[in-house]
């Protein structure tokens, strides 16, 4: 310690204080994510190649945690399937842990599912419950057409996976009526309502015994409409757990014998 330093320590502790190390620039250490040598260089490889802006440590752990489930049912049977994929990111990096056990993957069991025109119309189960906070959200998000990106754009972006199928339209319209596939992993990220309910009524009953799906908005201030949602589909049906990032993950495991009415 330098001169200085313990000067004012002992200029502190003869006042009956006692000095200690703030946490501020080491917490970092005991984050996993912030250390896993896997994640990391894919991560800004991702950001990079889907000019997605670094949304800060919080964003990126939402993202470790999609990737580490993604991870805990790889080996199952079924495909993987993003509802929002905005400019590819999450698919990008779902696909990349997918080459860990198949190297020569090039997307052939995952599925986009998006607009291409961003948001849908906001319904009234969107709209920020607390007006005091709207300073706080910033101004990003909240009407249609937010997060637009072309599908040129994303295939693009994600051209080393040239085999994803891309469903380019509205929730639930882009969902082929005729489905018997079976889902390993599904990420929801459409942020409201009305998408995110019928996402999970689509997906839930399609999954695998085992398989997961991730709701991202969840505890998201911002859309309120994802956490009724989930609550609302889930009810009596499934379980979900809250991450402390705000994502909601459902548990599959019991989808199965569940018959799921369509509104
Ligand atoms: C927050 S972004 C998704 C972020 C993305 N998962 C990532 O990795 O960065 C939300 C996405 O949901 C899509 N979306 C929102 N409402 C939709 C709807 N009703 N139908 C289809 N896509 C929708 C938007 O086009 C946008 O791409």
């Amino acid at each position: 310690m330098g001169i200085a330093k313990t000067l004012i320590r002992n200029t502190f502790e003869l006042a009956g204080f006692q000095i200690t190390r703030s946490a501020k620039g080491q917490y970092k250490d005991f984050l996993v994510f912030e250390n896993d040598e896997f994640f990391n260089p894919l991560y800004r490889a991702g950001l990079k190649l889907t000019s997605t802006p670094d949304g800060g440590h919080k964003r990126k752990a939402r993202f470790f945690n999609l990737v580490q489930f993604y991870n805990s049912v790889r080996q199952l049977d079924g495909r993987s399937a993003e509802c929002g994929c905005w400019n590819g990111l999450s698919s990008y990096l779902i696909c990349k842990y997918e080459q860990v056990s198949n190297n020569s993957f090039r997307g052939e069991t995952h599925e986009i599912y998006d607009s291409f025109e961003g948001l849908s119309d906001l319904g009234s189960e969107d709209s920020i419950i607390d007006p005091s906070l709207r300073p706080l959200l910033g101004t990003q998000g909240g009407k249609k057409g937010d997060f637009a990106a072309t599908e040129d754009r994303v295939r693009d972006n994600l051209k080393e996976f040239g085999e994803i199928r891309f469903n380019k339209g509205w929730i639930p319209d882009a969902f082929p009526k005729e489905n018997d596939t079976k889902y390993k992993f599904v990420h929801v990220d459409v942020d409201l309502y009305e998408p995110t309910l019928k996402s999970l009524e689509y997906f839930f009953p399609r999954m695998v015994p085992g398989g997961i799906i991730i709701c991202d908005d969840y505890g998201s201030l911002r859309w309120p409409g994802a956490k009724k949602a989930v609550e609302e589909f889930c009810k009596g049906k499934c379980n979900f757990v809250v991450l402390s990032t705000g994502q909601a993950l459902i548990h599959a495991a019991d989808s199965n014998p569940v018959s799921v009415e369509i509104r």
